[in-house]
């Protein structure tokens, strides 16, 4: 495994697997590996023939100072995970290879960056969408990994790369949870052990907003009986839960039969422990229990 941090030298060795035939998965991630980000790419490996990683904390899409300033960055322990996992290449450039002196384009999302995390984070999802156009870019990647524990990240990169003409295809992976179903995030370190107990509270939130789904079609009804589950909780604070459209994003104003398929609605929440504020979201009438692949513990060897 190699680690690149020049844009132009990924460009290259991008140029040479692609004229040797080779196809390239990339998977971006700001680092703080964890089993999320391990299935990916597991998921990248199955794909494609070379898996780049890259680890990048992206400043352009930290709308609070001190959110970026208290990200971690376990790079030694990244690398090392990055290895285990037989990845190819670490792609790791600092900020001034990424936005040297002059840098000046941006990239801005249409209506899908409206909602949900939109308004309460100013600039988030164009900073995003700056840094993925210019990781896809640099990678010359045929396919890349998302989580679906951003889902409305994952649909904007979607709709980014259909808008743009981009080449490389972009795939949703299922949420990847731990035993008491909370979503894998690298904020999760952040949480003292009583908030961290308590956060379990989000995904039986929305399991619960997925039961109470089967009896209304009220999807206010359904957003209620996800709060009264928050709410028991003293340590959380929610700032909003919402059932939307999976492809649109938008509000939904009547569960109908069409809308209780697999994929079609989902429901989402983000909510705040002391200073660390954590995301989830699943789909409102999938049958599972929870809709990922429960945490399988240390990163195993990619099936390949
Ligand atoms: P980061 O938060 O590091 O996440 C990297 C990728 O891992 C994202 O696609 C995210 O959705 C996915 N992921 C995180 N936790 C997951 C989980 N529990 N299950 C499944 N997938 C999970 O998202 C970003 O970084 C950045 O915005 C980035 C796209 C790298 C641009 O800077």
């Amino acid at each position: 495994m190699r680690t690149i941090s020049s844009p132009a030298e990924m460009r290259a060795w991008a140029r040479t697997e692609h004229a040797s035939g080779r196809t390239i998965g990339l998977v971006p991630t700001m680092g703080a590996l964890h089993g999320g980000h391990m299935a990916l790419i597991a998921d990248a490996a199955r794909r494609c023939e070379r898996v780049v990683v890259s680890i990048f904390v992206n400043p352009l899409q930290f709308n609070r100072p001190s959110d970026l300033d208290s990200y971690p960055r376990p790079i030694d322990d990244d690398v090392a995970a990055c290895a285990r996992a037989g990845v190819d290449i670490v792609f790791a450039p600092t900020s001034a290879e990424m936005y040297p002196t002059g840098f000046q384009t941006r990239v801005v999302p249409g209506p899908l960056g409206d909602v949900m995390e939109g308004p309460g984070r100013p600039g988030h999802f164009e900073g995003v969408m700056t840094v993925v156009a210019k990781l896809l870019g640099a990678t010359n990647a045929d396919v890349a990994i998302f989580g679906q524990k951003d889902y409305q990240q994952l649909r904007i990169v979607t709709q980014m790369a259909a808008d743009l003409d981009l080449d490389a295809e972009i795939v949703g992976h299922p949420i990847v949870r731990d035993a008491d179903g909370l979503a894998l995030s690298s904020r999760n370190v952040r949480l003292s052990a009583s908030d961290r107990n308590a956060a379990g509270c989000i995904p039986r939130a929305l399991v619960a907003a997925a039961e109470t789904a089967l009896t209304t079609s009220d999807p206010a009804v359904v957003v209620a009986s996800a709060r009264v589950v928050l709410d028991a909780e003293p340590a959380a604070a929610t700032e909003y839960v919402t059932v939307f459209d999976a492809e649109t994003l938008g509000p939904v104003d009547r569960l109908d039969a069409v809308d209780r398929a697999p994929g079609r609605v989902r429901i989402g929440a983000a909510v705040w422990f002391g200073d660390v504020r954590l995301i989830d979201n699943r789909d409102l009438f999938d049958r599972e229990l929870f809709d990922g692949d429960l945490a399988e513990g240390p990163a195993r060897g990619p099936d390949r």
